[in-house]
């Protein structure tokens, strides 16, 4: 057999949260399949790496205060325990931002432009007059022009499901600054898809076999179509952005930035660069040797960037193309609704670690559901319970237990000669090893394990049927009954190397047991054989317990009840992210005026050290005069989402304390700091 050499990545997940079950769903995925294709012999690279750009991570590091950078590399620095915790091993985990996707996104860009598929643009946006830049759609909003509910994102309605161009919202609003957008033109940069060679080239490379799932091909071709007319097929692509923005800027074109998935899937090119270099190795030869074949898991929902304008890109800039994208469907929990791209729901990875559930176990049932397709997957947990406490508990860890014991107390560890009809079993195991293998590699993993499945049935019935706890009392029936139990641990050993893509913790507890080396696909043609000494057995897995599995999925009970004498509950708990999502600085009142026809509101000038000033309506006139707060310090709810009033925009809320019973202990009093702090400040 010749050795293949693989590169294999994930879809580089954003840069704006933590991992959710749906990101470590597509790395078990995929981890199972590099694991299996090292067990084959082959060599994998395995990286991936945060998607660190665009506007809206370059928002939320300036809500945060931060910078970019800074708040990626927070990011970045949480992903640790969740791969260690769910056993998935990258060989290297990167970012989008590092110098090898700076370079490498540029000299894809300058190679294409070479090719003649650049091409500029102007068009109309909105711009937002206050912070200075073009916003994003989804930082538009306004009145939805089909049923006019109010405070609907520039792309579509939330209430009513129309879609539309921000141009189209009714009196829209930046979601920035609470400003009204202004049109404005701007150059852009495209990348022309509509090229003729673009679409001969990739009607060729799609249809190649093996390249892609049947059920994504047939997508595909919907996008291609083109109507009666000759209008629809593939569009130019939009390629550019103007600052501000997070991004790698466009050579020789100041101001302009590559949009955020132009450099993305480049950045799986600058992960392995980066990887290479670490060892030494030439990227460059590496990358282009025909040897090397490249696979792309992701989900459904980028098929779109991978399927077209990936290889597009690299084809016309000179440079081999993937050969095959792998696509997964969407993974909901108990039936949930399609957990959100950024926060997802339900599960959440962390807790399910942290109640010391067996991360294999997880692994496991995934892999029981993944078949290859594009199909969404439930994580239902009656299903989980059944799955691993049944089968890969109750079917495959039992076969140790059962026999480990008889041969450990009355063999001193010894295996014996297997006699025909155990050899016959394990022939019937080692007869599946290819069908095992194919499936694993056409990543059926649902099939592989109900193959193993049915293996381990036939052991148990082998089992059931010698009854080795009645051989032990027998008089003479010594010989047999290590004859049986060596069996059980030869088939026990066989099951585990077709697992092992699955449960790599596992396996490798396995061969300290069975005191073996590093287990891989043709240890399946041998055998430990007679005089082969085993290990003790300790139990290798627990069961799930139904309250672990009520524990994960119950969100944290909220502390309500304790009532403070004659005041107000305290209010649910919240985590210490919850807390840091409200950012509370430090502002003096600049100005503070009456607003006329409001008797409850003032009107307050805020320097929050923004170089700029925020008005901010509060309804403390009943309390304060404007005179008594110009001057002063106090504490502003800095990203409060701006709200149109009557009187005009409050831009954030200035914080106060009063009784719960307004009436009954009337007052007003804004909090102060103690001196020293000045504007802008943050309060953690
Ligand atoms: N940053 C882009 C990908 C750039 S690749 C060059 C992105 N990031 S993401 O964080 O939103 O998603 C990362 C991966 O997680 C995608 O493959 C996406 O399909 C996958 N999933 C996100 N939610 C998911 C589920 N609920 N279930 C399974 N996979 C899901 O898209
Ligand atoms: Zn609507």
């Amino acid at each position: 057999m010749t050795q293949r050499r693989i590169f294999v990545t994930t879809a580089l997940p954003y840069a704006n949260g933590n991992f959710h079950i749906g990101h470590i769903m597509e790395y078990i995925q995929a981890d199972i399949w590099v694991r299996f294709q090292r067990m084959m012999g082959h060599e994998v690279n395995f990286v991936g790496a945060d998607d660190a750009h665009g506007a809206p991570i370059m928002i939320a590091a300036q809500k945060a205060g931060i910078t970019p950078q800074q708040f990626v590399a927070n990011i970045a620095a949480g992903r640790k325990p969740y791969l260690d915790g769910f056993n998935i091993a990258f060989d290297n985990w990167h970012s989008t931002d590092g110098p090898e996707n700076h370079e490498l996104a540029q000299a894809i860009y300058k190679d294409l432009k070479a090719a003649g598929l650049i091409s500029t643009k102007v068009i109309e946006q909105f711009f937002d007059p206050e912070k200075g830049m073009f916003l994003p759609d989804r930082f538009i909003k306004g009145e939805c022009p089909k049923c006019g509910a109010k405070d609907q994102y520039g792309d579509s309605c939330e209430a009513c499901g129309a879609v539309y161009s921000p141009t189209e919202l009714k009196n829209p609003y930046s979601a920035l600054s609470g400003a009204t957008p202004i049109l404005k033109n701007s150059e852009h940069y495209f990348f022309s898809l509509s090229d003729p060679r673009c679409a001969q080239f990739l009607e060729v490379w799609t249809h190649q076999e093996g390249r892609l799932q049947p059920e994504v091909l047939n997508k595909i071709k919907e996008w291609f179509a083109k109507d009666d007319e000759g209008k629809g097929g593939l569009g130019d692509w939009d390629i550019s952005r103007d600052a501000p923005y997070f991004g790698i800027e466009i050579p020789d074109a100041p101001g302009k930035y590559f949009y955020v998935w132009l450099d993305a899937p480049i950045g799986y090119l600058a992960s392995l660069k980066n990887y290479l270099g670490k060892k030494g190795l030439d990227y460059e030869k590496y990358i282009n040797d025909p040897a090397v074949e490249q696979y792309h898991f992701i989900g459904k929902d980028i098929t779109y960037f991978h399927t077209l304008f990936w290889p597009a890109m690299l084809h016309f800039s000179g440079r081999k193309t993937p050969d095959a994208i792998f696509v997964h469907g969407f993974l909901t929990v108990n039936n949930g609704e399609k957990m959100s791209k950024s926060r997802g729901t339900g599960l959440d990875p962390l807790k399910y670690l942290s109640l010391g559930m067996n991360p294999e176990w997880l692994r496991y049932y995934l892999a029981a559901k993944l078949n290859g397709r594009n199909e969404d997957i439930d994580f239902n947990s009656e299903d989980f319970m059944l799955r691993v406490n049944s089968d890969l508990v109750g079917k495959f860890i039992n076969i140790a237990s059962r026999a480990a014991g008889f041969i450990h107390k009355r063999f001193a560890g010894q295996l014996s000669a297997v006699s025909t009809d155990g050899q016959t079993l394990l022939d019937l195991l080692k007869a599946s090893s290819s069908l095992v293998s194919g499936l694993y590699d056409s990543r059926d993993y649902a099939k592989a394990l109900r193959e193993v499945m049915r293996l381990a049935d036939r052991v148990n019935e082998y089992v059931d049927q010698n009854k080795p706890w009645e051989l032990a009392k027998k008089e003479g029936m010594d010989a047999r009954l290590q004859d049986v139990c060596t069996t059980c641990i030869e088939a026990f050993r066989l099951l585990s190397i077709y697992l092992k893509p699955v449960l790599p913790h596992l396996a490798s507890q396995v061969e300290k047991f069975l005191k073996v080396g590093s287990l891989n696909w043709q240890s399946a043609e041998q055998v430990l054989g007679a005089g082969h000494e085993i290990g003790q057995y300790q139990h290798l897995m627990q069961r799930v317990e139904e309250k672990q599995l009520d524990a994960l999925l119950t969100p944290p009970e909220p502390v309500v009840e304790a009532l403070i004498p004659g005041g107000e509950a305290i209010a649910p708990t919240i985590t210490i992210d919850d807390f840091a999502k409200i950012d509370l600085r430090i502002a003096k009142i600049v100005d503070c005026k009456a607003v006329e026809g409001s008797t409850k509101l003032l009107q307050l000038s805020l320097d929050a050290g923004e170089g700029r000033l925020r008005n901010v309506f509060s309804g403390i006139a009943s309390c304060y005069k404007p005179e008594d707060l110009v001057g002063k310090l106090t504490v502003l709810v800095a990203n409060l989402a701006p709200r149109k009033m009557k009187f005009g925009i409050s831009e954030g809320m200035v914080l106060a304390a009063s009784h719960a019973d307004e009436k009954a202990q009337p007052g007003i009093y804004i909090l102060e700091p103690v001196a020293g702090a000045t504007p802008g400040m943050r309060i953690h």
